[in-house]
């Protein structure tokens, strides 16, 4: 990752004269006994599928499937994709893939700068499933580790924008940017609404992927963007501007003081939104101070490798205020049944996707593992390491400015942290130092051939040494023909003062001051600190996770060991195209795989969420019917099940939702989609539809759904969220959707990261095609492509290089194969369950599809229980609660996917059978009403191991109900947590120490609510 670690000379192949009688061979079963890898990653082997088909009461899985996907929308043809490789061939193969990207030394910038991840943090995090294979932290019980570190990042990011409140992370910092666009307009005053203020202002010196996003995101919703130059912006003549987007350090590495700036947009009533490099803040006076209502961007160079692109954790801080209109997840403070401190995610009621058309963002997953990493970096550095950190950088960059100086060049920056623009008279110098960095393995960013003063900037980094600065001044010197011994560079190198920034810009305040940024510093405590929180944490390895619409299958190791590889990890994502060609063959031949499973004719790999995939896919959509003079079509039809982003999306594409019923079967109400259908006729924009449901059930009408709304002019997108229950069996073309985003941390093994890494790409038919985004960096799409959705051109590269592993080992017949089973498996905990728990929803021969909603609402009147209480207990038993309340309020959700075995199924139902057990106690009488073991779950060893013990059962029934649990146990480390306690007093950073000792609440309430 690091870029120490360099592509090795392999000396050349000896040709094999005898390949051809390799074939023969192959056909002696001894010869070719090979390990296959889709036996590793389906659970059930095919024994166990017997048995199993034999409990559901069908002859094969062939039956089942049969009487499960409705026959008319099934493949004619297996799927044609390149044979399965084994996992020691495709890491071989990939290897020498890899040789194919060059890493060059980065001096580009834009947003991305190389970094050293300490080893302790590669290591224990990034590459340790303990930390990656969690999900999203909605069971705060058994997921305090990451909590408490994601409230470090929310710290961190507080102390060094010196604003009030942070979240867990957005997606880059371009879309961090368009966030803080659609909450400086939700939060317009009524006075700006009348005056229609609908235009925002963007520095020209802002990052051109923000600008690009920006603009994409401003345009459906009519929104003006001005770009211009913020030291002669005009408010007098422009009234309507409700918010302004800054950057600092600029693109340039201009370092302005926007305090001015700030003060006359309050009095204009409008708001700023400062985009900043968070290394720079720790010497900068930070956003909060000088005026800035919010600030956002990247916390990628704290020790997340660059990845061609990503993933990188963005951040997004701003006023206590807009604590309701802020995006994304926010983790709070607050307590638990014992009144002990306890983590958990603050006012998700606010969360903007669940307010469906009324949500201002439509951001679900975001980075949270990246997120972590950033944190742990503050945690690991601490502050005078980070202060020392960017001292050095901001040192050496002053330096090489003086001593370019020195050799004649002129900068055009006055003030600089890490960034130098040395402006020319000519293109031909630039073109010459381009020739000869190229030929030393440096990467500069250039002006573009048409810019009136062509220039080269020098971004430097944590990574850069005095020998790099020494080159640079090598490489400009020789090719401009200079004589590099007029620098004194010695002398330069011994100046006291190497600082260089406005002198009303030096920060004075402090930040890191939390005792968890100054105590781990030696590694042996680092380690103990990371491995301290992952305990706390229950993620895939220790036991099933089986959230329905989230399919938490198998991350595979040989999946995940090459996303740290150099060649993938230390890649800018605007380098140039012939030093990435590993990268751009894999995305061609993941391109063209994706094409095949979803029957489409291209495809995007730029959105990095399933809700970004939406928006990007409706933008195409939108774009479709303006390219044939049809910009009226504006209603998007979505069905009143859908996930909350479908209409979040569909709002911020500049359409206007209609909301379809459901029938009693769970399945898209045709007489109501066929009334609205024809009501809207004339503006029909689209469908958004989630195949199979998300009440997990194939409808057999969603061909005539299809057809129906083509006939009225609209388009179909297809959510893939479920797409784990279609590869190989069906497809979103064939069902005659026109465009889908796949959830590649769904379907094709992408971990969650606990709330993030994800990716998103589209895929689409053929007229829509040339609507594909582009990029306004890196020369991507067509000529009719719609602007950026992402800052990276291929969204988040390097995790890309997961679902490639995932495709080429499983092969077309493997991942057929683990549909088939994750069908099976639903199918089987429902044959062991549906006698005590009804299920909701089943398909017309009464199968499930891939998940299947159990019906917990009856309980409450027979026993006082509710949904959240089975939720709870199941911790007890080592379970991580299915999906609850959604789509069904009162329900909980099973997708076991294909990777779970047989025992582990049957180790879950027989805790869901014990559950239902001790809820019959209850109904009979047995067990009290509220004192009993699903009421006060789960049971943590503090509470089972005290000396008073007060309740109606016994200790062995709360933490040990079955005799398997005493050997798998996982103690959750907090007791049932309160929530509405923490909504009442917002905490949202660290609090202080005092609060885990003697009285919680009180220390709590001293730290102030936000
Ligand atoms: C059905 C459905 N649609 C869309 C999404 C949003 O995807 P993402 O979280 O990747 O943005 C989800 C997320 O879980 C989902 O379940």
């Amino acid at each position: 990752m690091n870029s120490t670690l360099r592509p090795s000379q392999t000396p050349a192949p000896l040709v094999n004269p005898l390949s051809s009688t390799n074939g023969k061979h192959s056909h002696n079963p001894v010869l070719s006994n090979f390990d296959v890898f889709a036996n590793r990653h389906i659970g059930p082997n095919a024994e166990e599928q017997a048995a199993m088909c034999a409990a559901i009461g069908v002859d094969s899985l062939e039956t089942l499937i049969r009487e499960t996907v409705p026959e008319s929308i099934r493949l004619k043809q297996p799927l044609h994709l390149a044979p399965a490789q084994t996992e020691h061939e495709f890491l071989a193969d990939l290897k020498s893939l890899a040789q194919e990207n060059k890493i060059f030394k980065s001096y580009i910038g834009m947003g991305y700068a190389n970094c050293i991840t300490p080893p302790v943090i590669l290591r224990n995090v990034l590459e340790n499933p303990g930390w990656y294979t969690q999900y999203t932290p909605y069971q705060a019980e058994i997921a305090q580790g990451r909590l408490e570190s994601l409230l470090n990042f929310q710290t961190m990011i507080i102390d060094l924008t010196k604003l009030e409140i942070a979240n867990a992370s957005l997606l880059d910092e371009a879309t961090a940017a368009a966030e803080a666009m659609h909450l400086m307009y939700a939060a317009r005053t009524k006075e700006s609404v009348q005056n229609n203020a609908n235009v925002l202002f963007v520095s020209e010196e802002c990052l051109p992927q923000t600008i690009d996003v920006l603009k994409t995101r401003c345009e459906p919703l009519e929104i003006e963007v001005l770009i211009g130059d913020h030291t002669t912006l005009n408010w007098e003549k422009h009234p309507r501007i409700f918010g302004a987007v800054l950057q600092y350090p600029t693109v340039h590495g201009e370092v302005y003081d926007y305090r001015a700036f700030c003060d006359a947009a309050h009095q204009h009533h409008a708001m700023v939104c400062v985009a900043a490099d968070l290394m720079s803040l720790a010497l900068l006076t930070p956003p909060g101070e000088f005026g800035a209502d919010i600030a956002v961007g990247s916390a990628q160079r704290f020790g997340v490798p660059m990845g061609y692109g990503g993933p990188h954790a963005a951040f997004f801080a701003t006023k206590e205020e807009y604590k309701r209109l802020l995006p994304g997840r926010i983790i709070g403070v607050s307590i638990d049944a014992q009144g002990g401190v306890a983590y958990r995610m603050a006012l998700q009621t606010r969360e903007q996707h669940i307010k469906r058309d009324k949500a201002t963002s439509n951001i679900c997953t975001a980075q949270a593992l990246l997120a972590n990493m950033a944190a742990m970096y503050a945690v690991y550095h601490g502050a005078s390491g980070i202060k020392s950190i960017a001292s050095r950088i901001h040192a050496l960059t002053t330096l090489l400015a003086k001593s370019l100086v020195k050799l004649g060049f002129s900068l055009a920056n006055d003030y600089w942290f890490d960034t130098l623009t040395v402006s020319f008279e000519y293109a031909s110098t630039k073109d010459n130092i381009r020739k000869f960095a190229l030929t030393h393995g440096m990467n500069f960013r250039y002006s573009p051939d048409d810019a009136p003063k062509p220039f080269v900037g020098i971004s430097l980094d944590e990574t850069t040494t005095f020998n790099d600065i020494q080159i640079i001044l090598v490489c400009f010197a020789k090719a401009t023909g200079r004589d590099l011994t007029r620098i004194g560079f010695d002398d330069l190198a011994q100046q006291a003062d190497l600082t260089h920034f406005p002198p009303t810009l030096k920060r004075e305040s402090g930040y890191l001051t939390h005792p968890v940024f100054n105590r781990y510093h030696s590694e042996h405590e680092m380690l103990r600190y990371v491995k301290h929180l992952e305990n706390k944490d229950l993620s895939l390895t220790h036991s099933m996770i089986a959230l329905g619409s989230c399919t938490m299958k198998l991350n595979a190791t040989t999946e995940m060991i090459p996303v740290t590889w150099a060649e993938f990890g230390a890649l800018h994502p605007f380098a140039p195209l012939d030093q990435t060609q590993g990268y751009q063959r894999i995305f061609k031949e993941l391109e063209n795989a994706l094409c095949e499973i979803t029957g489409f004719a291209d495809v995007s790999l730029q959105p990095n969420a399933g809700a970004q995939g939406e928006y990007a896919g409706l933008l195409t959509i939108r774009a479709y019917h303006r390219s044939r003079g049809q910009a009226h079509r504006d209603i998007a039809l979505i069905p009143s099940s859908a996930h909350g982003t479908n209409p979040a999306s569909a709002v911020m594409a500049g359409m206007n939702v209609v909301v379809v019923g459901v029938d009693e079967r769970g399945n898209i109400n045709m007489d109501d989609l066929r009334a609205k259908a024809e009501q809207h006729k004339d503006n029909l924009a689209a469908l958004m539809v989630t195949y199979p449901s998300t009440h997990g059930v194939f409808e057999s009408t969603i061909k005539e759904i299809c057809d129906l709304v083509h006939s009225y002019g609209g388009q179909v997108y297809m959510d893939g969220a479920n797409m784990n229950a279609q590869v190989g069996l069906t497809s979103p073309a064939m069902i005659g959707a026109d465009v889908c985003h796949l959830n590649l941390h769904k379907t094709f093994c992408i971990p969650h990261g606990g709330g993030g890494p994800g990716m998103g790409p589209i895929c689409v038919a053929a007229h829509l095609a040339p609507f594909l985004p582009g990029h306004a960096v890196v020369n991507i799409g067509s000529d009719s492509a719609i602007p950026a959705v992402s800052a990276a051109p291929w969204g988040s590269a390097s995790i890309l290089l997961i679902s490639y592993a995932y495709i080429r080992m499983m092969g077309g017949a493997g991942l057929t194969r683990a549909t088939e089973v994750a069908i099976l498996n639903a199918n089987y905990i429902k044959a062991r369950l549906e006698k005590h728990y009804p299920v909701l929803y089943s398909g017309e021969n009464g199968r499930a599809a891939h998940e299947l909603i159990f019906d917990l609402r009856d309980f409450k009147r027979t026993a006082g229980v509710e949904a959240e209480d089975v939720a709870k207990r199941l911790m007890d038993y080592g379970f991580h609660a299915p999906t609850l309340s959604f789509p069904v309020p009162g329900t909980i959700m099973v997708e076991p996917t294909e990777s779970e075995s047989l025992e582990e199924i049957d180790r879950f139902c027989e805790a869901m059978l014990s559950i239902r057990r001790e809820i019959a106690a209850i109904e009979e009488g047995k067990a009290d009403k509220t004192d009993n073991v699903l009421k006060n779950a789960p049971h943590t060893a503090h509470v089972t191991s005290a000396d008073n013990w007060a309740h109606n059962y016994t200790r062995q029934e709360a933490a040990y109900p079955l005799a398997w649990v005493r050997e798998r146990k996982f103690w959750p480390t907090v007791g049932r947590i309160n929530s509405t306690y923490g909504d009442r007093n917002l905490v949202c950073a660290c609090p202080p120490m005092e609060s885990y000792m003697g009285n919680q609440v009180e220390s709590l309430q001293a730290v102030g609510s936000v």
